[in-house]
């Protein structure tokens, strides 16, 4: 038999798996086969600390028996309805629970069902919103460099993760990126930066300067940069940004599909920062990462402008997914925000916060940490590049599975978000075999 062909019965080789470096894992498998809780198990049955909230999805911990009921309850009812000129219950009765808990006048919600398909919905109302209203010229986008808005076109087109755009070709046209948030004098300050925040939101202006503001249909942001590895905006930033988009007609979007549902010690970032957005784009943690899910939040006027733009039979956006508010995934959204109130866990997230950031900090003495950071319940520890950037980064992760500890590292930065329900101890825990692994790297 050929190499090839006996490759072929090898398990692990048919599956083409996303951001992931594929030969290596084959080579090396981390399999996570059981979760329950903070845990993760693996297929030889070792137990793992989750310090990631799966992927910023589970703060309400793995395995969550009112989701499942729900989830069950709602197969066994409807399974599916087509969302194009139908409803379904549990869509309505989610944007309207939304509507309650979201920053006030962002109270119209569409559905999705990833964020990367929240973004690209987004980034269409803006457009079409300003057609509407006799503005088609506005047809610029403008991202920030190190943002991360999911991985189609115009998603990595405003996004600026280098590695997510230069395999892919030119993108989206007409779209501008600001400079990041991450800066020297703001190095190993836990929460907002004193440092640079007016200057570098005055990116936009100058944006608007170069392109005339009467081009620019939105600017979008994470309010914390999650994936590039937690950039916190310095104080007054996400203030000036609102400043300028409103002085210039632009949206403001804020891509909440990590910050959102209580990763903050708020509901939201928008509430957490005290500024509000025009849309808003959530995901993850709506479902507690049980069933695919996202969603975008809609100022009521700009919906409104749409509506009442197309005639009384019209279609009046035509977008949407076979997938746009699935039931399925609905009946696990509204038991995932029961669970939310019931346990009153943004709460409870919100007290571990404290003792998190000062754990996070405590890293500093670390010979190889060159930079800590964090807001809520995401942290960030930056490690010295050791030959190529990346490598440690790939070797902590790797000794940290071995070691009972499942984190996620972009590029050489370690990056933590624990469950809500994570106990002190718990947390002791974490932070025990993180300092172990970094110390031995
Ligand atoms: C801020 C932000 N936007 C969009 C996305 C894309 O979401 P998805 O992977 O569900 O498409 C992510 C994923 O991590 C994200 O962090």
């Amino acid at each position: 038999m050929s190499q090839a062909a006996a490759r072929f019965n090898d398990p692990l080789i048919h599956h083409w798996m996303p951001f992931t470096a594929n030969k290596q894992f084959q080579d090396a498998p981390r399999i996570i086969a059981r979760a329950e809780g903070v845990h993760y198990w693996n297929t030889a049955g070792d137990k793992l600390l989750d310090s990631v909230s799966g992927l910023y999805t589970t703060p309400a911990g793995h395995g969550r028996r009112e989701i499942r009921e729900a989830v069950t309850r709602q197969l066994e009812e409807l399974d599916y309805a087509p969302p194009f000129q139908f409803g379904v219950p549990g869509t309505f009765r989610l944007a309207h629970e939304l509507a309650q808990m979201l920053p006030a006048g962002l109270n119209r919600v569409f559905f999705a069902g990833s964020g990367s398909e929240a973004v690209e919905s987004a980034l269409k109302v803006a457009i079409q919103y300003h057609r509407v209203r006799g503005q088609g010229q506005r047809q610029r986008f403008v991202g920030r460099a190190r943002g991360y808005h999911g991985v189609n076109f115009a998603g990595w087109s405003v996004g600026g993760m280098v590695k997510n755009r230069d395999a892919f070709g030119l993108g989206l046209p007409g779209v501008s990126h600001m400079r990041h948030t991450h800066i020297e004098p703001n190095r190993f300050v836990m929460g907002q930066g004193d440092h640079g925040g007016v200057d570098l939101a005055d990116d936009l202006q100058r944006m608007v300067d170069l392109h005339g503001g009467d081009t620019i249909a939105a600017c979008i942001v994470e309010p914390i940069a999650g994936s590039t590895g937690v950039l916190v905006p310095p104080k007054g930033y996400l203030e000036r940004l609102r400043a300028i988009c409103d002085q210039h007609g632009i949206l403001l979007i804020f891509d909440e599909v990590i910050c959102g549902f209580g990763r903050t010690g708020h509901p939201f970032a928008a509430d957490a920062f005290g500024v509000t957005p025009d849309l808003m784009t959530m995901a993850k943690a709506i479902t507690n990462g049980n069933i695919p899910m996202a969603a975008i939040a809609i100022r009521q006027d700009i919906q409104q402008a749409i509506l009442d733009a197309a005639g009384p039979d019209a279609i009046e956006f035509f977008h949407g997914y076979t997938y746009s508010g699935h039931p399925v995934a609905c009946a696990a959204a509204l038991a995932t925000l029961k669970i939310y109130r019931d346990d009153d866990l943004f709460a409870r997230g919100a007290a571990l916060v404290p003792k998190f950031l000062e754990r996070i900090a405590s890293l500093r003495d670390i010979p190889i940490v060159t930079d800590t950071r964090g807001f809520g319940l995401l942290g960030a520890v930056d490690l010295a590049t050791d030959g190529a950037p990346g490598k440690r980064g790939f070797a902590v992760l790797r000794r940290a599975f071995e070691s009972g500890l499942v984190l996620r590292v972009a590029s050489d930065t370690v990056i933590l978000s624990p469950m809500f329900i994570t106990t002190d101890d718990q947390l002791d825990e974490m932070f025990t075999l993180l300092r172990k692994i970094l110390a031995a790297v």
